[in-house]
């Protein structure tokens, strides 16, 4: 065997050494180096395979640790309802994100996924968590997604609902766009706030008590003629900017870090296939640098019928510029296309390098990297009381007191804690699905206890004197109220839980009995009416036999937040941030509209004074 001479050995020993030194250092592990170096470092670094594995977004339920790592996926969803199990604690969820984190970290270059969820208005798929009325209280709401181990959340919805005939009102902020600005302010809840030398459309997330939040859905998901949900916006440029674009540019001010496109078409042009306004607007013209996400199989829908050329499809969206992909179930098909579409030219790889440094950026600013596992110390943040109370006080100040007595001088409300016997009626009294409405438990919602929290009728029997009677009766006939010797009669009637497209109405009536219960109770007795509604709807008929009116919208949770007013411990301050019309053949009907007769105008809401007792 030949003996190597000394200073080859001392060369071989040296060159080890660096070999292993430089293994051991790779720059975008180096949290002390710049997000842009690391990105560029990792990008470097990575395959096509990898890359378009950041680009994928999966449902969990066809996802696993082992697909995780096979398929380099990036991103992770629960769809509405998509839960561990039934009632799954915050430890149930931290295991199973941790599992999935877990697949993802044992890939070759170790690229955290990202996990996200529709936490719309507070963390709405979890069992015991604080639902807030839709569209507030962002911090809250970071702490209890982050409580089971989630990232991101699919907030806030910023259309401007245009016609409430459309079954997502409820989840844009207002028909006036100046409102929905103001209410971006739900993206520093969640993400944190932006230093002050931010430059306006990089993403932005403060650390890991807050959440990547989502500007949606990318842009005019609101205007769509007659409110069909997912339809055509018919509107001259002019008009989107002026209407439905604004508050994006509130939202990169305020460092929102994904935009979700919408499913709806500008003028016959589907979103989802929108170069001009996805890149040219709104990476280019507007420089924002976030990744923007599809709607669920929302490239699916650029053909009709939905997936019909699904290899057009992947082209279509990617090239429009849209960055990662919600497949969610079809991963396979869906990345062997790309794949196929980069390999033949169709797609430039210098499409997904933009994609993949757009989502790697979002990634590394969020600090990811560095704590990629969830954070089971915070399990406690989930329905915690401060949440709780916080709802509360959203509640109160959302109600809004549309009538106050027949007579003005004669005023109903606040209520008397002291009555001796009172009736509280109505299909919504005491169902806390029906108040919490889509988008909780289930993807729908769903009726009964649903979750943990107040119904309306447990928060009377908790707001009046011990001393006063309280009977419930769903839907009492007249001589019933008549002859019950009732003092007055508070009735919660109003609108099931829906979701996007079953939401969607012509007749925006309640469904019954509401508007027989309403006509019985308040023709037998003196009569607080309280609307549980995600937006208006057909009341005039009924309006002369109310003594009052609350309009309650979905207040979630809390039910005490309705009470709290009806009884004077706190005066009704909210005022309507959409005009109620008259009838549904005035719609669209929008304040500033030359022709202008609502039922009650934006703005409109009557005041109380709290009682002194
Ligand atoms: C839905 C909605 C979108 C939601 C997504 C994931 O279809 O349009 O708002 O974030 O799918 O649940």
């Amino acid at each position: 065997m030949a003996v190597l001479a000394a200073p080859v050995v001392a060369a071989v020993l040296l060159l080890t050494w660096a070999a292993y030194g430089e293994a051991q250092y790779v720059l975008y592990k180096d949290a002390t180096k710049p997000v842009e170096a690391r990105v560029t470092d990792l990008l470097a670094r990575m395959t096509l395979a990898e890359k378009i594995g950041q680009m994928t977004q999966i449902e969990r339920q066809v996802a696993s640790p082992q697909v995780l790592k096979d398929y380099f996926i990036g991103s992770l969803l629960s769809g509405g309802g998509s839960v561990p199990r039934k009632q799954a604690t915050a430890a149930e969820w931290v295991s199973m994100v941790s599992d999935f984190q877990k697949g993802s970290l044992s890939t070759r270059l170790g690229i955290p996924m990202i996990y996200g969820i529709d936490a719309v208005h507070g963390h709405n798929n979890v069992y015991g968590a604080t639902i807030f009325p839709h569209n507030r209280i962002g911090a809250a709401t970071a702490l209890e997604v982050r409580a089971t181990g989630i990232q991101y959340a699919f907030a806030p919805c910023i259309a401007v609902c245009r016609d409430p005939r459309w079954g997502r009102c409820y989840e844009s902020y207002s028909e006036d766009h100046r409102i929905v600005q103001a209410m971006t302010e739900l993206i520093p809840g969640l993400q944190g706030d932006v230093p002050a030398n931010f430059t306006s459309g990089m993403p932005y997330v403060a650390g890991k008590n807050n959440v990547a939040a989502c500007a949606k859905h990318f842009v005019g998901d609101g205007g769509t003629q007659n409110g069909v949900n997912e339809d055509n916006t018919i509107i001259d440029r002019r008009g989107l900017m002026t209407i439905h674009m604004p508050a994006y540019l509130n939202a990169l001010q305020k460092g929102v870090s994904t935009v979700m496109i919408s499913y709806s078409s500008w003028n016959g042009i589907k979103m989802h296939a929108n170069h001009d306004l996805v890149t040219r607007y709104l990476k280019d013209r507007l420089n924002f640098k976030g990744f923007t996400i599809s709607d669920w199989e929302g490239i699916d829908r650029i053909t009709t019928p939905a997936g019909s050329n699904y290899s057009y499809s992947v082209q279509a969206g990617v090239l429009a510029g849209i960055d990662m992909i919600m497949v969610p179930n079809n991963y396979q098909s869906f990345i062997s296309i790309l794949t196929s579409h980069v390999n033949n030219g169709i797609i430039p790889m210098s499409r997904i390098d933009d994609a993949v440094t757009r989502i790697l950026r979002v990634k590394f600013t969020m600090g990811l990297f560095e704590n990629p596992m969830p954070d089971s110390s915070m399990a406690d943040q989930l329905g915690k009381k401060e949440h709780r109370d916080l709802a509360r006080e959203a509640v109160r100040k959302s109600l809004v007191l549309l009538k106050n007595g027949k007579t003005s001088d004669k005023p109903m409300l606040p209520l008397s804690k002291k009555a001796p016997k009172i009736l509280v009626a109505g299909s919504h009294a005491d169902n806390l699905g029906y108040q919490c409405g889509g988008w909780t438990i289930e993807w729908q919602g769903d009726t009964g206890r649903i979750t943990v929290g107040m119904t309306i009728l447990d928060a009377v029997k908790a707001a009046v004197d011990p001393s006063t009677t309280v009977v419930f009766a769903e839907n009492p006939d007249a001589d019933f109220v008549k002859n019950g010797g009732f003092s007055y009669a508070i009735v919660v009637v109003g609108e099931h839980p829906y979701t996007e497209t079953k939401g969607d109405s012509l007749n925006m009536t309640i469904p019954d009995p509401g508007p027989s219960t309403v006509a019985t109770v308040c023709g037998a007795a003196q009569c607080a009416t309280v609307l549980i509604s995600g937006r208006p709807v057909v009341v005039q008929p009924f309006l002369g036999a109310m003594d009052a009116l609350v309009a309650a919208w979905l207040p979630g949770t809390e039910g005490q937040g309705v009470t709290d007013v009806l009884f004077g411990d706190y005066g009704f301050t909210g005022k309507l941030p959409r005009t109620w019309f008259k009838s549904v053949d005035q719609l669209p009907m929008n304040y500033g509209d030359a022709h202008y007769d609502p039922l009650f105008p934006l703005g409109f809401g009557l005041t109380t004074q709290p009682r002194t007792y």
